[in-house]
């Protein structure tokens, strides 16, 4: 049997998980589970970049894991941890930082993005986060990083980094390859639909992976949407119906054209009442995972901590070869 393929992916414990997450990141994870090794990890290091508060990173964290298992990782198959409890993560970070050039971090969107967004605070670990991510992915010879397309520009930078590093110190790192999901890779704003769906920028602009009926139905009644009456998808001039319409065939595995063709002659209304009623339908699985493992806490942290340990054999090899190649064992 040829060997399986090896799956890592991250979300950081910020804020609550949004069906732009599940829909372009976590529903491939779930599906990888079947047919290869998948390790995913909470990225608490990642998160320390922008202003936090440190009373609630813990709790933070453990509703991450109880998201992550709610949402259908099983960690019978995968390897669940958090970034933190593997130090090999933050020692392979400052040998990755000598194979990265400044311009190469300077140039990222994300780095810009942010930089923009938090003037006072554009730390020096805001801009060495592509290097931490790439930490993350080579310590594990990781083939596939199934992400959302938000994130391509890092893995891109991983790959540059695994390749000189490679090159210089010798074959050391597995070169990875990012995996968009085939639609919903950027699922965007309900409010602005010309922007990604993100939870820094409004509770009404995402749906929750664990949002409760009443809220959803208001949430997706009161969406952004044009002045015309048809319900077709046309990106450009139709982006809020086009969100909804890929939303709509996401959750409910349908073709887009035959959403269009049920919906011709009716209204915005009808067509938002209906998305509603399917995204509270389908939602509601996770709503009733959640709440069962809610309470469960020391169950979870068992989860995690073998996890640790596991991820962690893994990656201590590839950090043991990393500083030989370098000079250092
Ligand atoms: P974040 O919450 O920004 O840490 O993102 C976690 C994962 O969700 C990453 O793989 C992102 O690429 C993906 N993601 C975030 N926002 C969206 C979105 N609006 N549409 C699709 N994927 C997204
Ligand atoms: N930077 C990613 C995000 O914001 C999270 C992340 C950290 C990640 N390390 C990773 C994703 C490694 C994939 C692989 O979404």
């Amino acid at each position: 049997m040829p060997k399986q393929k090896r799956v890592f992916s991250g979300i950081q414990p910020s804020g609550e998980i949004h069906i732009g997450n599940y829909l372009g990141a976590l529903k491939q994870w779930i599906s990888f589970q079947a047919a290869a090794e998948c390790i995913y990890c909470i990225v608490d290091l990642h998160s320390l970049t922008v202003d936090y508060d440190p009373q609630t990173l813990k709790g933070r964290i453990m509703d991450k894991a109880i998201a992550y298992l709610a949402a259908g990782l099983d960690p019978k198959k995968t390897i669940i941890f958090v970034q933190s409890a593997v130090p090999a993560h933050t020692e392979l970070t400052w040998l990755l930082s000598v194979a990265t050039p400044i311009g190469d971090l300077q140039r990222m969107i994300q780095y810009k993005e942010k930089s923009k967004k938090n003037p006072d605070n554009i730390n020096a670990g805001l801009l060495n986060y592509p290097i931490l991510m790439a930490a993350d992915i080579l310590l594990y010879q990781t083939d596939i990083v199934p992400v959302g397309k938000d994130q391509t520009q890092h893995v891109e930078l991983t790959r540059e980094i695994a390749n000189r590093f490679n090159k210089r110190f010798g074959q050391t790192f597995q070169i990875p390859k990012t995996v968009l999901p085939e639609k919903g890779a950027k699922i965007m704003s309900l409010k602005e639909p010309e922007k990604k769906m993100s939870k820094s920028d409004g509770y009404d602009s995402c749906i929750f992976l664990f949002e409760e009926p009443d809220s959803i139905r208001k949430k997706i009644m009161a969406a952004q949407t044009d002045s015309g009456n048809e319900i077709r998808y046309n990106q450009r001039r139709k982006p809020g119906i086009a969100n909804l319409l890929t939303i709509y065939s996401l959750f409910s595995d349908r073709a887009i054209p035959e959403i269009e063709k049920e919906f011709k002659n009716k209204s915005y209304k009808t067509f938002k009442e209906q998305l509603a009623q399917l995204l509270i339908e389908q939602l509601k699985p996770f709503r009733e995972k959640k709440k069962e493992l809610q309470g469960k806490e020391a169950l979870i942290q068992t989860i995690l901590d073998k996890g640790a340990q596991r991820a962690g054999r893994i990656a201590n090899q590839t950090l043991e070869k990393a500083k030989k190649n370098m000079g250092l064992v």
